[in-house]
């Protein structure tokens, strides 16, 4: 449709109906008859706002999803089709790996998979708009909602961001009806809450917001998604729902964004809550001024804006220009021509848990695990050891993860079920694993472990509660609940080689598990075919090479921790000194470094070469960088080769390193190959002290390796 066309539209629209379509109802609440006179009266909804609400959020479901838009479109005298918008986090009915896991894998060719099957799966259930992907860096393993994010990278996360959306969108959504719009979110730096708390405050500075925070939510949008949600927390000490600044100035302006921005559920009237809005006529108004379009599940635009207009306090142009963003998604999406889009019972049977999406989940899942311990080569297993399974993870089908309601846990195959399918004989087998996740009793234990002692080896299946972690979902104890580490040392100690399996959204304190175990393979929340993948790891079949995108801490102690940290005056290296940037009672650094995981084979680095020591400022020159790498042991695998750079000294403070490279190369037993990196100016910039993206002359440190923690490194210069 034309741009004119929306426009006439909107012109025939009383000021009412225009300010309803800037609001988001949660579906259900149209829908269950049950709520209709529960919330529906106490939010004084109005067969008015139902008829003219511009979008719902949380249904999904093709039959549902038809019959609601008929209906819709029946009472709409405008014609104007419902946006039907959901959160798919990693999978609709095929539940893939956590993003935390996806980013693990660092293949951006398997997150836009996800996405283009998360999405095709949505969208044929009905489903216009996805609230995903959620690109907030983070520290803090104490937050619940690092699952939802792929790492404390700002690279990294831009282009695994870039992917998702790639993998939603396509190249057209009108024509494509099995894609869905993406929704980048939570606009900005959510990931900063303060003490790992949700919904908490975010107070960082400016140099840490433009090169840490900004980059993955730019790559997105770049990337061209088409819708943004704000973010529950406060930039600059304003709620970013209601921050002008933020939206206008950066999203608008800066990073160009001219798509749909929607508040975050009920955030609009938070910000009253919050101390920072008089009351809700003072939110919308901030809110609207803020070119916040949609108004999640809080009454303020619909109660307000109208009002607001009629006493010119908003000039109506920021409402029509609020409905003009909205309807034109929706013809993009080809909604005007065809309201019912992708939804259809018939693909829908087709599609959602199809054999192919199955394989899809298994093979992402194999790429998103990491190996983090495997001493004197315990792993793979070998198919004739008498082998003991044990732990609450071992039959547990709650392996999905948060943020994964679309699917349902019968559905997922527990690592019981993959060892039932693999074994044509089970004597060789001992499975002890219906243990309650906290295992609560000391006489569990001892039995287990008596069970346990009949193997060679004993394969230990551990982790937290799929719901402890997610939205709502913090802890200040991140070691394995329960008495789970008690059945850890017991096993430990019978002698037996222990390998242990986690199944975890966050990172954990994992001193207690390095300390009593011979391999550790961290499966996170791996998805629907969790136990198979799981397997293929454990018997070899194939061979891990995910690496951590989130730091590792000792203890809760060190966090929020992370590898890109600012260097300090008195930086914890300086030898024998007290007064220095360090804990008496434990290592500053993280107990596994971002970027860190281990394979089968072995890897060696060799020849580490720079092809110059200077680049002139302005001149688009750039320098190469070349190291060997080698397979030298006895399995063809898969590195994830890494390249970190150092800028000595800066305008501001500058990072200790940061990931500017990485290539993932796959390398039979024996064979070596050189691996190419490319440094130019690009790279080198940051937000300096003159307020500006920009590079500054002066020395860097250049690191190729296997994990952030690489030492070995060479120099070159950036000259005027
Ligand atoms: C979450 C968002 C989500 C929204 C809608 C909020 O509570 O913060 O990430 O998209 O709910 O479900």
């Amino acid at each position: 449709m034309k741009k004119d066309k929306l426009l006439k539209i909107i012109a025939n629209m009383t000021l009412k109906e225009k300010v309803f379509q800037l609001f988001q109802l949660n579906g259900a609440m149209i829908t269950d008859d049950a709520v209709i006179s529960g919330p529906m009266q106490e939010m004084n909804l109005t067969e008015d706002i139902i008829n003219n609400m511009g979008s719902i959020l949380g249904v999904s479901g093709a039959e549902k999803a038809i019959e609601i838009q008929k209906k819709y479109l029946e009472k709409n005298r405008h014609g104007i089709p419902l946006l039907i918008c959901h959160d798919v986090i990693h999978g609709h009915r095929t539940t893939f790996p956590i993003p935390l896991a996806l980013g693990c894998s660092w293949d951006s060719e398997a997150v836009k998979e996800v996405a283009k099957v998360s999405g095709a799966e949505a969208a044929v259930s009905g489903i216009h708009c996805n609230f995903s992907p959620m690109v907030d860096l983070v520290r803090d393993p104490r937050w619940g909602r690092v699952m939802e994010s792929t790492g404390e990278d700002p690279y990294l996360n831009s282009i695994l961001g870039k992917a998702f959306v790639e993998g939603y969108q396509g190249e057209n959504l009108k024509e494509d009806v099995e894609r869905v719009a993406a929704c980048v979110k939570h606009f900005a730096a959510y990931g900063a809450t303060e003490g790992g708390r949700d919904y908490n405050t975010v107070d960082i500075g400016i140099s840490t917001f433009y090169d840490m925070h900004l980059p993955a939510y730019k790559a997105a949008i770049d990337a061209g998604a088409k819708t943004v949600m704000t973010s529950f927390n406060t930039i600059n000490g304003v709620p970013a729902t209601v921050n002008e600044w933020l939206m206008k100035d950066v999203l608008r302006k800066e990073l160009s964004f001219d798509g749909v921005l929607f508040s975050d559920w009920g955030a609009i009237g938070e910000t009253v809550v919050h101390g920072c809005s008089e009351n809700g006529k003072d939110a919308a108004y901030k809110a609207m001024k803020a070119t916040v379009d949609v108004d999640m599940m809080s009454v303020e635009y619909f109660e307000q804006l109208e009002a607001l207009v009629l006493e010119k306090k908003i000039d109506e142009k920021y409402v029509d220009e609020a409905v003009y963003r909205i309807l034109d998604l929706k013809d993009e999406l080809g909604l005007f021509e065809n309201p019912f889009r992708g939804a259809d019972t018939a693909r829908e049977k087709e599609l959602l848990l199809c054999k192919k999406h199955r394989e899809s989940s298994r093979d992402i899942a194999r790429k998103s695990m990491v190996l983090l311990k495997n001493e004197a080569q315990v792993l793979p297993l070998k198919d004739k050891q008498k082998i003991a399974f044990v732990g609450p993870f071992i039959s547990n089908k709650s392996i999905r993860g948060f943020w994964s309601d679309l699917g349902f846990d019968k559905d997922s195959i527990t690592i019981e079920e993959a060892i039932l399918n693999r074994f044509e004989s089970k004597d060789q087998l001992v499975i002890c694993g219906n243990h309650k996740i906290e295992i609560e009793s000391f006489e569990e234990i001892r039995s287990t472990v008596e069970k346990a002692k009949e193997s060679d080896v004993i394969v230990v299946a551990l982790g937290e509660d799929q719901n402890s972690s997610g939205e709502g979902r913090c802890l200040t104890d991140i070691r394995l609940p329960g008495l789970q580490e008690e059945l850890l040392k017991e096993l430990y100690k019978t002698g037996k080689k222990v390998v242990v399996v986690l199944f975890n959204g966050r990172p954990l304190d994992l001193r207690a598990v390095f300390e009593n175990s011979d391999a550790i393979l961290e499966a996170w929340f791996p998805g629907v075919e969790g136990g198979n993948a799981v397997l293929d790891i454990l018997f070899g079949s194939y061979n891990p090479g995910g690496k951590i995108t989130m730091s590792f801490p000792y203890s809760v102690g060190q966090v929020p921790i992370h590898y890109n940290h600012f260097k300090t005056g008195r930086p914890s290296e300086i030898a024998g000194a007290f007064y220095k940037c360090s804990y008496l009672d434990s290592p500053h650094w993280a107990m596994l470094p971002f970027g860190y995981g281990l394979s089968y084979t072995q890897f060696q680095y060799s020849n580490f070469k720079i092809s110059k020591g200077k680049m002139i400022k302005g001149k688009e020159e750039s320098i190469e960088v070349t190291i060997d790498i080698k397979n030298t042991g006895l399995y063809n695998g898969e590195e994830i080769v890494q390249l970190y750079i150092q800028d000595e000294f800066g305008s501001r403070v500058r990072p200790v390193k940061e990931l500017k490279g990485f290539k993932k190369v796959f390398l039979k037993q024996n064979e070596e190959k050189e691996i190419k990196f490319i440094i130019n100016e690009e790279m080198l910039k940051f937000y300096t002290i003159e307020n500006k993206i920009d590079s500054e002359v002066g020395r860097f440190k250049v690191f190729v390796g296997t994990n952030s923690a690489e030492k070995n490194s060479l120099e070159f210069e950036l000259i005027k």
